[in-house]
């Protein structure tokens, strides 16, 4: 399609006539029917809901499509509304706009909705079983014709998909806020989640998905491979995993890095998916090398990949239970293990329980819940005994922030120790958190929105030259992790990492970061790069979000159950610089188990642009480092009286640590006998 063409319709906005359906795509992955959760009462409230976003003359043809569509999907979609155009990143300079932020962002949301991106595109889901960009199609429509027209005196309000409207603000402001899924506490239960978002009033932002800040599954791979290192020398004494053998599954969404992170770790994978559209995806991709369904071929081709020691990424089509059952019946050691299902959405659609084929699955999510339930829960355990068989032969296993023990242990499996902990650590608890969060490491990333390979090219070259000179002067554990990051950003390249936008992750501390985006912002100045560069991260940061199942796993203080680090960073962000940001309940570990929250910041090349990078960049990955230290983490505190050491406007509340025998003596004579 011309670009004109494509700009009329996004001014256009929700169209003033009814459009022709959408054909079908063939081959689009679609989201399971989802569970019917309302009352009569509340069908009439959602399709009321639904109907606001139209004029009152199309509502009697739309009403009854609607309703279909609420009792077909669970959900109203307005699927009649999905766009005719093809939906991808385009070059920035295709976007209607009045100013480079907003067409920016347009990027970055055509980008999360892109069929050779998104999970399920047409149901506006990006990853993760149920991480929305929008609700509806029509919220689509009409925060894309905000977005071209809105200027640099205004702000874009965003209610979990619901554009609530441009508001009057100053150029120094975000040009958007974000929040999704944001409900009063008490009412955040699971139950809850269905029922809010059935309504259409409410949705599940994951972390990338309802920020637009996802960058396909390259997104997760760095820090993916990252933990594969960190596992090696943590359980297997070594970073080198030639001829070991990792086992895991999902190579969905975001669980699609796995196959290429070990290839990159230089280990053996073995990655089961249950759905063959999934694996087709990944293949096609060359995110996996090799797909097989037949159990004893995989073992065989499992054995040789071992003995050649050479890196390969095998999937298996079929169920993970009958996967890891099997590798106990054939005896077969396994060296490192995880899980990657969509824990965080166990009966919706998130984890395909082992003796049902993928249709009699999805057609029970909505037929049968209770019955479906069921079947979940007794497969969790099923899994739980397989993984525990293997451990006890010497696998380490990890959870790997999906919710799998949290939703394992609440199915009785027996993934409980004595105490009352898991028996296997999360690996923000053992590798994350003490090996790359305490000192400001996370998952920063960037986007070129010229659209064009080059550009991407050449910042890599200026991210390897910042964290070689980073790298130089470093020592200890922060040297190990810039000398592992500065491998990653020098093959990326060659990896052909990307899908969709232009874009690149790499973990990064503050000094990293703040230098890598002041390379850009000058080079952009320069017209070494052709057009702004967008910088974020995933929530999943030092900084971003307090989630006691995952990224605050290690915070041994009691307040892992707190959310003032994700929503004071957020705020902290908007009012330093950043263009847009984002709050959500619930990304990666599911509703009502996390707070996180992010940012976007387009680098235009103007020397403002400078400060807003120094000031922001600081505050958003010191904020967690301060927190990290106060909760009595030694790398953590090293990190924070450097970054005093170098700025003296800083000043944090560092603890004093009292003699664990004092306390004890102290609560001892104070406990009534
Ligand atoms: N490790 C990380 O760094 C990290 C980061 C973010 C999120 N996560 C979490 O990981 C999970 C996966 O994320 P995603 O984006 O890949 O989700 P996804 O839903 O796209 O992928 C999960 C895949 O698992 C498959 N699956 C489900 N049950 C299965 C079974 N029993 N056997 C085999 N395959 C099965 C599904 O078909 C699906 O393709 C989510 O819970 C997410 O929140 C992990």
């Amino acid at each position: 399609m011309a670009a004109a063409g494509f700009r009329e319709l996004v001014a256009r906005g929700i169209p003033e006539e009814l459009p022709p359906m959408p054909p079908d795509e063939p081959g689009v992955n679609h989201a399971p029917p989802r569970r019917q959760v309302l009352g009569p009462a509340e069908r009439r409230l959602a399709l009321q809901n639904a109907l606001r976003y139209f004029p009152e003359r199309l509502h009697a043809a739309l009403a009854p499509e609607l309703a279909a569509e609420l009792a077909a999907s669970g959900r109203i979609y307005m699927r009649r509304f999905r766009p005719a155009y093809p939906m991808h990143a385009r070059p920035i300079s295709e976007y209607p706009a009045r100013c480079v932020e907003a067409a920016a962002i347009m990027l970055m949301i055509t980008n999360n909705l892109d069929p050779a991106v998104a999970q399920h595109p047409h149901e506006l889901i990006t990853y993760g079983g149920n991480g929305a960009v929008f609700q509806n199609w029509a919220q689509y429509l009409l925060t894309m014709k905000y977005l071209a027209e809105m200027t640099r005196e205004q702000t874009l309000v965003m209610y979990s998909g619901h554009p609530l409207g441009l508001f009057p603000s100053r150029p120094e402001a975000p040009r958007v806020v974000v929040t999704n899924g944001m409900v009063i506490p008490n009412h955040s239960s699971p139950e809850d989640y269905e029922r809010l978002c059935a309504l259409g009033v409410t949705s599940y932002g994951q972390m990338t998905a309802g920020s637009y800040m996802y960058i396909g599954p390259q997104g997760i791979v760095h820090g993916t491979t990252i933990t594969l290192l960190n596992a090696g020398r943590r359980y297997l004494r070594s970073p080198d995993l030639a001829g070991r053998l990792f086992v895991t599954s999902g190579p969905g969404g975001m669980s699609g890095a796995q196959g290429k992170a070990a290839v990159i770790a230089g280990c053996v994978a073995l990655i089961a998916e249950v759905n063959p559209a999934a694996v087709r995806k990944r293949h096609e991709q060359g995110w996996v090398d090799e797909v097989e369904s037949d159990l004893d071929k995989v073992l065989a081709r499992v054995e040789r990949g071992r003995r050649e020691r050479k890196p390969l990424s095998l999937a298996y089509l079929g169920n993970v239970v009958d996967l890891w059952e099997r590798l106990v019946a054939a005896g077969l050691e396994v060296d490192l293990g995880s899980d990657q299902t969509s824990l965080h959405n166990p009966y919706g659609g998130g984890y395909y329980p082992a003796g049902l084929s993928l249709e009699e699955a999805n057609r029970m999510i909505a037929g049968d819940p209770r019955g479906f339930r069921e079947k979940v829960q007794a497969s969790l355990r099923r899994h739980i005994d397989a993984v525990n068989a293997l451990a006890g032969r010497g696998m380490a296993f990890w959870d790997y922030g999906n919710a799998f023990l949290l939703e394992a242990s609440r199915a009785g499996a027996a993934v409980l120790r004595e105490d009352g902990g898991f028996r296997y650590p999360s690996y923000v608890e053992d590798i994350m958190g003490p090996m790359c969060f305490d000192y400001g490491f996370g998952p920063f990333r960037w986007v070129c929105t010229s659209g064009d390979a080059d550009d991407l090219q050449q910042t890599d070259a200026m991210a390897a030259e910042v964290i070689e000179k980073l790298s130089a002067g470093a020592s200890g554990e922060r040297k190990q992790q810039l000398e592992d990051n500065l491998r990653w950003i020098r093959a990326a390249g060659e990896h052909r990492l990307v899908v969709g936008s232009q874009a690149r992750i790499l973990y990064a501390d503050a000094w990293g970061r703040t230098r890598m985006a002041l390379a850009f912002n000058q080079a952009i100045r320069e017209g070494k790069l052709r057009a702004p560069v967008v910088l974020g991260r995933d929530h999943h940061d030092v900084s971003g979000t307090d989630s006691p199942y995952r990224e605050t796993a290690d915070i041994r203080d009691g307040s892992e159950l707190c959310a003032d680090m994700a929503v004071h960073n957020v705020i902290g962000d908007s009012f330093r610089g950043a263009t847009w940001v984002s709050l959500h309940n619930g990304g990666g570990v599911g509703w009502g188990e996390v707070v996180n929250g992010g940012f976007g910041m387009v680098l235009d090349g103007s020397p403002e642009m400078d400060e807003r990078i120094r000031g922001m960049i600081h505050w958003d990955v010191n904020n967690g480092i301060a927190r990290r230290s106060w909760a009595d983490h030694a790398g953590a505190r090293a990190t924070v009286l450097q970054a005093m050491a170098e700025e003296p406007r800083l000043r944090v509340t560092l603890p004093e640590v009292a003699d664990p025998r004092l306390v004890e003596d102290a609560i001892g004579q104070n406990t009534a006998k």
